[in-house]
């Protein structure tokens, strides 16, 4: 087997948890401009694809240099041994983006990559007329920042936000990729009860009990790297086999989600259905307010509607105090909310032990935790 420079891409302000899971999966790992770099395997490449839940994707880093014209962009591409990762009938789309570079036509680097890679191959492959890409899909990004050039092969295909379960997804639902940094800041144990008081569609939850019964994120769902002939099937059967002796479908969960709106709890309840989870996770229509509980140590995470129009802001920030009200009830339970109202700990009748920067998509929010009283021993 060959090692290959990895790279995982996280979304703005998730790289540091990206990049602790992919150091916890054993890997060394280097941060660079929001990028969690790693080396790797082809049985590296299936295992990361299935198992990081906080990733966007995992890509190859084909090539690095710095170009400045056309022609050595060209020349440059064309020298990679592309021969090594496409098969001749391979289906290569080429995407591109570029920052503060002197090569900034986006669309005239795309072109000039293809040209030098359909060069490169036909070469290798000794063709003379045009290639069909009838074959297996290599999506290929040229990125170029401050004139420094770097080609990568997408493994992932679909982002690896999409794990297969979500049958229906309700108003604004939250990205699986940011519902599993959710619940992995949270420091949640399976051992806890553990609630989503806004589910919405259920991702939170569902992602929640995939970690507590540590199944793989990616176990139900396709790679474009499972049809390159390099790695095989067979690779990709034997992470796929181990992924499911390491779940731990005995593990007892006590995960509950709750939402004001009838209409989301049957979604949520769906997706849970889909992702295997329809008698371990317990929903109900209820509003925040009306929480209660005699458990204790409990984890509350959560993401509230942020309340755009005049009128819902008021109903909203009502809620966040009574929020506040009924969570101070119950001192051993931590509470995560993500939230991007500026007023929100004034709301909720206390200061935050702790706030975390998080994007939701392009909206800048504040993870705010109430950490609970350590349990007595
Ligand atoms: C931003 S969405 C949550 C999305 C969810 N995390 C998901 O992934 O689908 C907010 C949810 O809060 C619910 N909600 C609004 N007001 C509520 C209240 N007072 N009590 C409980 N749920 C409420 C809405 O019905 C909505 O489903």
């Amino acid at each position: 087997m060959a090692t290959y420079k990895l790279l995982a891409t996280a979304a703005m302000g998730l790289e540091s948890i990206v990049a602790s899971e992919v150091k916890d999966m054993g890997y060394e790992t280097q941060t660079e401009n929001g990028k969690v770099f790693f080396e790797g395997d082809e049985r590296d490449i299936a295992k990361t694809n299935l198992w990081l839940r906080t990733a966007d994707r995992v890509k190859i880093i084909a090539g690095e240099f710095n170009a400045f014209t056309f022609d050595e962009l060209f020349e440059k591409t064309k020298e990679i041994e592309w021969e090594k990762f496409l098969p001749v009938d391979a289906e290569f789309p080429v995407q591109g983006k570029s920052v503060k570079s002197t090569l900034h036509s986006v669309p005239n680097c795309q072109s000039i990559v293809k040209k030098a890679i359909v060069e490169r191959l036909k070469k290798a492959y000794h063709r003379n007329s045009f290639l069909d890409e009838s074959g297996p899909r290599f999506k290929i990004e040229v990125s170029i920042l401050k004139d420094k050039v770097q080609l990568s092969i997408d493994t992932s295909g679909a982002g690896l936000h999409k794990r297969g379960y979500r049958v229906d997804q309700g108003e604004a639902p939250l990205k699986e990729t940011l519902a599993a940094a959710l619940v992995k800041l949270s420091r949640w144990t399976p051992d806890r009860p553990f609630v989503d008081p806004f589910c919405g569609s259920g991702t939170i939850v569902i992602e929640a009990a995939m970690i507590g019964q540590n199944i793989a994120p990616g176990y139900n769902r396709e790679f474009d790297s499972e049809k390159w002939p390099w790695i095989g099937e067979d690779i990709w059967n034997e992470v796929r086999e181990q992924a499911e002796e390491m779940a731990n479908y005995d593990q007892p969960l006590n995960i509950l989600g709750t939402d004001i709106d009838h209409r989301m709890v049957k979604i949520a309840e769906q997706n849970a259905l889909e992702a295997g989870f329809a008698d371990i996770i317990q929903f109900e229509q209820r509003q925040v307010k009306d929480f209660k509980t005699t458990e204790e140590n409990g984890v509350v995470v959560g993401n509230p509607p942020y309340g755009e129009r005049i009128g819902e802001i008021e109903i909203i920030e009502e809620m966040i105090q009574d929020m506040g009200r009924v969570f101070s009830k119950h001192p051993t339970w931590s509470v995560y909310i993500l939230s991007s109202m500026a007023r929100f700990e004034t709301l909720y009748g206390q200061p935050a032990t702790k706030k975390r920067k998080l994007f939701n998509g392009f909206i800048r929010t504040d993870l705010f935790q109430f950490w609970g009283e350590r349990p007595k021993k």
